[in-house]
């Protein structure tokens, strides 16, 4: 295993401690980025969505929802998923990067960044810039701060798995996670963290006008979501 994008196409990814976990995780965020679609005909991109084991409830708010995952397997699964699905389509991110400039009113990318290298996101603010209609939307969420992630992120998990019915399963599967490629790949591959005030630069050195909201996306909110609209 080389990279994030391997760890995340393993069958039964370490991430989710059980299905209990992954289904709450995918609805909690779900129910979060539905709230921030702009209208019922919006067309809706989520870049780089996972297993997206809820994306129904986001699609019943647009008109449009375009799923792009760059996993082949999770790709595949999600294919089969939503396959005949009148509003949803699946598609890889090489696909995504040749969608039609101005196109699409809303874009999220959840808990992505912090996989990619500073160069790599660059390139996506750009894509991303491009694509979206004057007035439209770009939603980067779940961003990791540069201190006390690792702690904050193991306690956001407990509490969550403690509002959840799956506390104990949440513990194990830290220590799972302890022992699995995840901090291997940490330290070989590296992790992105952004400060408050370096993301918003960044955005807005990429041509967004960008504002931290008030709520992450999803159950952590040590970390950050960011609403920025093309200027
Ligand atoms: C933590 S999951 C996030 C899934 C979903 N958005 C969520 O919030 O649960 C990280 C996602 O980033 C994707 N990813 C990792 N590295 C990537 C890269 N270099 N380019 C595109 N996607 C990448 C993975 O395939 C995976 O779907």
């Amino acid at each position: 295993m080389s990279s994030w994008i391997d760890f995340y196409d393993f069958k039964h990814s370490v991430i989710y401690v059980n299905a209990r976990h992954c289904d709450v995780h995918y609805r909690t965020i779900a129910e979060d980025i539905r709230k921030l679609v702009p209208s019922s005909s919006a067309h809706v991109l989520d870049y780089g969505c996972g297993e997206a084991t809820s994306a129904d409830l986001v699609a019943a708010a647009c008109t449009k929802l375009i799923l792009v995952e760059a996993a082949p397997n999770v790709r595949a699964a999600l294919t089969q998923r939503y396959t005949g699905h009148p509003k949803i389509t699946v598609i890889s991110a090489e696909q995504a990067a040749a969608l039609p400039k101005g196109s699409l009113d809303m874009i999220v990318m959840h808990s992505v960044a912090q996989y990619l290298s500073t160069a790599d996101l660059d390139r996506l603010l750009a894509v991303f810039h491009s694509q979206l209609k004057p007035g439209g939307l770009f939603v980067l969420g779940d961003i990791v701060p540069p201190h006390f992630a690792a702690p904050a992120a193991a306690l956001a998990l407990l509490r969550f798995g403690a509002a959840n019915g799956f506390f104990w399963a949440a513990a194990f599967g830290l220590m799972r996670i302890f022992v699995s490629d995840y901090l291997r790949l940490k330290k070989t591959v590296g992790l992105s963290h952004y400060a408050e005030a370096v993301m918003l630069e960044r955005l807005k050195r990429a041509g967004y006008a960008p504002q931290r909201a008030s709520h992450n996306i999803g159950h952590n909110q040590q970390r950050m979501t960011f609403l920025a609209r093309p200027v």
